[in-house]
């Protein structure tokens, strides 16, 4: 219903089926049934963000990216692992809930007055942050693809408020998947820029998230849909696959997002590697395709490499739809391969890296560079009544090693590496993954600590509500366990 005047809501609804069924209570916890034993040096929060609630009895969520989200984390204990989930209090969900749909979102059509549209020509961006969230300070903060952050408590996983900046830059925005440089003890992140000519500009800030400053801007001929971006010790590599914006499509509009942008498949990629010391920007072509993630990107010489996952076109963003996930089947299993930009070239190298599609990459972050062997991952099928997963371990020097477990589909897996006294003794790959898995055929769901080496499981955790199949999170130890 993409004019939203049906007044028979849900229409379609992902709300009751696995792997998307969330919950039915807005918050709760749980002590999980713990199976096999969790490593002593393994202990901390897990936590992730999800897409949630698809449906209200007068809305519905028209792309996966738009369901209300929830946030919900693991906590390890030496005794027990304990489960707690929230649902995410945002203005968007509010606004729902009183059936006012001012925002513009992903996929999902706002829904203005005509004196609305008149006097804001550019919609209120969504700031339902469910695509994932990081550490910022002392406290966890949501993402989305706006200038909307929320700062959240990683204790309640309650939302405590919009996070505002301390400096004069205003709303630059910023996507789901800042970088961490924790050499220079900062975040490294992207706005898009519609004012003027419209560019992608690179921006840093402090650990805590009070201070920006712009590294440099990068104008392509047409302003890609931004998702992610490789940083290398020297380098930031824009990634302008031909899904690109038209700006003018959002004026007075009440179309989603995504429909303000065309696919081109006759375009190549261009990348954009910026500078981080004087922010120029030299372009390159890259391979024609769709990039949500990367792998990994680092220097090697005079040359920049960016690990990418390249969808052969940008169907996955629009087969992504509420409408399509309920009846037909789809497969987030991009290829994996490694783009190698050299001083004089104007196109990269390319390298496939894995026989086998994944989404969801991970590295030993320690490792990134040359020298780097492995990467982990997952790829999924999405089918009513037979999704299924596997998680993938790929080694350039061993090849690649699965895990799947019928009935359960897994999502991002989370490297942790394994704590050592001596840095110089940490082997790549030394450590465990957290894997989440919706069951689906049962309110259930497991968190599965795996041996990333292996792929062996260590331990399962299984609590009786159904988690749905999220993006993104991440991993922070217990005080007084060091990482590597
Ligand atoms: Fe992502």
């Amino acid at each position: 219903m993409a004019d939203g005047s049906n007044a028979q809501w849900p229409v379609i609804s992902l709300d009751h089926v696995a792997p998307f069924r969330a919950p039915s209570a807005a918050h709760g916890e749980r002590v999980a049934q713990l199976e096999g034993a969790i490593p002593t040096w393994l202990r901390g929060q897990l936590t992730r963000t999800a897409p949630a609630r698809f449906a209200t009895d007068h809305w519905q969520a028209d792309h996966w990216f738009d369901a209300l989200g929830m946030l919900f984390a693991f906590s390890i204990g030496d005794e027990s692992v304990g489960l707690r989930w929230q649902d995410l209090d945002c203005a968007y969900a509010r606004e729902i809930r009183d059936n006012r749909r001012v925002r513009a979102s992903f996929g999902t059509p706002s829904k203005r007055t005509f004196l609305q549209r008149a006097t804001s020509p550019v919609p209120m961006l969504t700031d339902n942050c469910n695509v994932n969230v990081v550490p910022r300070g002392d406290h966890l903060v949501a993402l989305t693809e706006t200038p909307h952050q929320l700062n959240v408590d990683p204790e309640t996983l309650r939302v405590t408020g919009a996070h505002v900046w301390s400096d004069s830059l205003g709303d630059l925005g910023g996507i789901a998947h800042p970088s961490l440089d924790s050499q220079r003890q900062c975040w490294v992140d992207v706005a898009v820029v519609l004012a003027g000519r419209p560019k992608l500009v690179v921006f840093e800030h402090d650990l805590a998230g009070h201070k920006r400053s712009v590294v440099g801007s990068w104008a392509p001929p047409n302003v890609p849909y931004t998702h992610a971006f490789g940083l290398s010790a020297s380098s930031v590599v824009l990634i302008a696959h031909p899904l690109t914006l038209r700006p003018l499509k959002m004026l007075f509009s009440d179309r989603p997002l995504i429909e303000n942008f065309v696919w081109d498949a006759s375009a190549p990629t261009l990348l954009g590697v910026m500078s981080r010391a004087t922010g120029q920007t030299r372009t390159v072509e890259a391979p024609t395709g769709f990039v949500f993630h990367v792998i990994d990107c680092f220097d090697d010489g005079e040359d920049v490499v960016i690990d990418v996952l390249r969808y052969p076109d940008a169907d996955v963003v629009y087969a992504l739809r509420t409408e399509r996930l309920a009846h037909e089947s789809m497969s987030l299993r991009p290829m994996a391969e490694r783009w190698r930009v050299r001083p004089h070239k104007r196109t990269v190298d390319v390298t496939v890296l894995a026989q086998e599609g994944l989404e969801f990459p991970q590295i030993h972050r320690k490792f990134s560079g040359p020298a780097r062997d492995l990467f982990w991952g997952t790829s999924i099928t999405l089918a009513r009544e037979s999704s299924h997963s596997r998680v993938h371990r790929v080694s350039q020097r061993d090849g690649e090693r699965f895990f799947a477990r019928p009935g359960v589909v897994y999502g991002e897996p989370i490297f942790v590496a394994k704590p050592s006294a001596n840095a110089a003794s940490v082997r790549e790959g030394d450590g465990a993954l957290l894997c989440v898995g919706s069951k689906l055929d049962a309110q259930a769901s497991v968190l599965t600590v795996l041996d990333a080496q292996s792929l062996e499981v260590l331990a399962d955790a299984w609590v009786d509500v159904s988690l749905p199949l999220g993006f993104h999170g991440g991993f922070s130890r217990a005080r007084g366990l060091n990482g590597a």
